[in-house]
Order: C-alpha cells, then sequence, then structure tokens
C-alpha cells in the first residue's frame, strides 16, 4: 500500500478552496469543461462503467451519471466526497468513495471501461509518486480503455504563479537551468512540461492517444474572453475546438489533457 506524504497538505488546501464553482466560476475555467466533457464524450460507449479519481465534488462525474453511465467518483478529500454524496443520493449509477490515486486497491484490476485522473497529478511531488498514480490509474482500467490524465503545463505556472500573482522571482528561484519548475510540495501543486509528463509513460502497458490543451488561451486571456459578446465567444470556442491539440496551443494552456489506450 503506497503512503501519500502529502494527504495532510492537499486536504488543508482544499478546506480553503471552492472547488465547487471553480468549473462554472468564469469563461476561462468554463473552456477547460466544455472541452474536456468535449474528449470524454468522444470517446465513450454507451453503458461503459467510468471511474474518476480526484472528482473534487463530482462537476464531470455528476454530469456523466446524469447522462446514464455508470460512474464511480473517488478523492483524497473527505469533505469533497461527502459533498458529492449529499448531491447524489438520488441516482442509483453513482458512488463514491475517499481514496487515494496512490493506492486504488479497493478496486480489482481490469474494471473500467474509461478511467479519468482529473486532478492528483496536480499535487505529486516524486517521480516514484507520480509512476504510482499511473501505474494504478492503468491498472484498474480495462484492456483498450481510454484513460485520461490532467496536469499543468510549467509555462501555466509563470503566466498565474509568476506574472498574474506577481511572483517571479520567488518561481525563478525554483526553476532549473532549462527553466523547468522543480516539486516543491509547498507550493501544494506541481507542473510539467509536455515531453516529461509523456517520458512518464514510456515503460506502462498504454499507447499514445492525444494531449489536448484544455483551456488553450482562454484563462490566459481571461479579461478578454470574459468581455466577449455571446457571438464572438461562440467563434473563440469554435476556434478552440479546431486547435486545441495543436503543439503551439499547448504551452500556454492552464491545463492539459494526455489521452491514451491502456494495451
Ligand atoms: C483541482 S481539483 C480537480 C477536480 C476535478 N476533477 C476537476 O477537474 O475540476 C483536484 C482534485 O484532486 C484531488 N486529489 C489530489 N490528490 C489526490 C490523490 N492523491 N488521490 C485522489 N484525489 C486527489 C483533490 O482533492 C481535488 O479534489
Amino acid at each position: 500500500m503506497a503512503i501519500n506524504k502529502y494527504k495532510k497538505l492537499i486536504i488543508n488546501k482544499y478546506s480553503e478552496y471552492d472547488e465547487e464553482t471553480r468549473l462554472v466560476s468564469n469563461r476561462g475555467h468554463n473552456v477547460e469543461f466544455l472541452t474536456t466533457m468535449h474528449y470524454i464524450q468522444k470517446f465513450l460507449k454507451p453503458s461503459d462503467k467510468i471511474l474518476e479519481i480526484g472528482a473534487a465534488t463530482g462537476r464531470y462525474s455528476i454530469a456523466l451519471a446524469k447522462m446514464g453511465y455508470d460512474i464511480t467518483a473517488v478523492d483524497l478529500v473527505p469533505q469533497h466526497v461527502e459533498k458529492m454524496r449529499s448531491k447524489t443520493r438520488r441516482l442509483k449509477n453513482f458512488k463514491c468513495i475517499t481514496a487515494d490515486a496512490l493506492d486504488l486497491s479497493i478496486f480489482e484490476d481490469k474494471s473500467f471501461d474509461m478511467v479519468l485522473n482529473l486532478g492528483p497529478m496536480y499535487h505529486l511531488f516524486n517521480k516514484k509518486d507520480k509512476n504510482q498514480a499511473i501505474k494504478e490509474t492503468l491498472r484498474v482500467a480495462k484492456k483498450n480503455a481510454i484513460c485520461m490524465f490532467a496536469y499543468i503545463p510549467c509555462a501555466s505556472f509563470v503566466t498565474g504563479n509568476g506574472l498574474r500573482h506577481q511572483g517571479m522571482s520567488h518561481l525563478y528561484a525554483a526553476m532549473d537551468n532549462m527553466g523547468r519548475i522543480k516539486d516543491v510540495p509547498s507550493e501544494v501543486f506541481t507542473c510539467f512540461y509536455i515531453e516529461d509528463f509523456k517520458k512518464l509513460f514510456d515503460k506502462t502497458s498504454s499507447k499514445y492517444v492525444t494531449n489536448v490543451a484544455t483551456d488553450g488561451i482562454a484563462y490566459a486571456m481571461q479579461e478578454w474572453v470574459e468581455q466577449l459578446p455571446k457571438k464572438d465567444y461562440e467563434a473563440f470556442l469554435r476556434w478552440h475546438f479546431m486547435t486545441c491539440e495543436r503543439l503551439d496551443q499547448q504551452g500556454y494552456s492552464t491545463h492539459l489533457l494526455y489521452i491514451c489506450k491502456k494495451k
């Protein structure tokens, strides 16, 4: 059984953060939700059994359960799971459990048709834990199941923590000489160069499908995106969907989605 050394840190962070409303709080975050849902639905088959790991209060999982899919949602933070439970008492096809992405031993091998790891990779601070979370996610996926992993690219830390929150010198102190931001557990979140994230899958039983810029430039340019009249916002969204798998969109996205298929 893998031990998550940073469990308390993560629980404390989310006790002061409103994860419930994040994805609907502004257009920048909503683009992330719409894009992730678009890719989930693109690969789903009717009656698929889905596991979401790091489901928070259930924004994705509850939407999918309401579409009729069989959903199991887990999160490390008991408060999140309680909230999910209180919102889903009437949904017969929805289960939620407090569990750690590092130890999914409550599930047997090859149990799910799709596995969504949408949050835990933001909060893992050494290679061993990152590999363990990927291994567990793939272990519980059936052969040919689609698995999705959300992660944060390094440039997102520069636009967010560095520029928006004016902490550039602090951030610079945590970089190596290639501009790679090191794992600093006290920062609570961690980020990756895209090639480093892809390398984590080199020796796994998975095949690369695609890498998606889930919010593209929408969050970085939020002030402008927010002011767009409806017609222009819809045109922006159409452009975003046409380009979100392109390499030139990925570096500036606040979140990325690595999609692979279990071998
Ligand atoms: C930023 S939120 C994302 C929530 C939601 N899936 C989404 O994409 O909006 C990250 C979630 O991952 C959860 N989490 C972090 N580390 C985890 C772990 N090791 N195992 C399970 N859940 C974890 C957190 O408690 C939090 O609810």
